[in-house]
């Protein structure tokens, strides 16, 4: 399956970050805009599912978009439908979930085609779930990181966009380890999206390439 490009031309492509807790990936994600280390991109939304989530206070402060959809004692097909409107409105092109605890319904993931990314605290398809450094930290394994992929209808399964490892020191901790991946993280969720959001790649079976112009 070859994916057709983000968007071509001269317009940004528009993120639109869901999240639910601190929101360190968005907060990476922002900065590398500011800084001009990721071009052709723009935040049109930050969509929290939890009113309290640090992030979207956050996001608040820095005088972006956000909108709060409260999924909490809501059914997932309902939720996700307003989820889809409110990024549909903000014409979003790209979805990157950063830290969202709620798995996507079949309809959410329809409604973006290979537009949804993922970020996860190991080398999948080692450690999927939740605690996946501390499933890596007690397991024993030398190397660990974390992995940028497309949503798909499996939990931390889709189509690996970036990856990026780093030892398992002596010296760590499940909490040393658990710091050192997120720092990677901020990294590799920029590097992803720049990835994606040039077009420029194609989808042979599981595997993402760069695409020969
Ligand atoms: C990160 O470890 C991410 O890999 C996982 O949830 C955590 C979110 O952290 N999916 P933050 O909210 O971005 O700080």
């Amino acid at each position: 399956m070859s994916a057709a490009p983000a968007k071509a031309g001269r317009d940004p492509v528009r993120l639109g970050i869901l999240l639910s807790g601190r929101g360190s990936n968005f907060l990476a994600i922002a900065e590398s805009i500011r800084a001009g280390r990721l071009k052709g991109v723009e935040i049109a939304v930050v969509v929290s599912n939890v009113a309290e989530a640090d992030g979207l206070a956050k996001a608040q402060e820095l005088g972006l978009t956000s909108e709060v959809l409260v999924s909490k004692g809501r059914k997932r097909q309902e939720h996700d439908a307003d989820a889809i409107a409110c990024l549909r409105a903000h014409r979003v092109d790209l979805v990157c979930l950063a830290g969202y605890m709620r798995l996507l319904s079949p309809e959410f993931l329809a409604a973006f085609p290979n537009r949804i990314l993922n970020i996860h605290p190991s080398l999948l398809p080692a450690f999927p779930g939740l605690e996946a450094q501390e499933q890596a930290f007690e397991y024993g394994v030398k190397v660990t990181g974390c992995t940028v992929h497309f949503a798909d209808e499996h939990l931390d399964h889709g189509v690996i966009v970036v990856q990026r490892a780093i030892p398992v020191l002596e010296s760590d901790d499940a909490h040393s380890l658990a710091e050192r991946i997120l720092a990677e993280e901020h990294i590799a969720y920029s590097e992803a999206i720049a990835r994606v959001a040039s077009g420029e790649y194609e989808i042979r079976g599981r595997r993402f390439v760069k695409r020969i112009l």
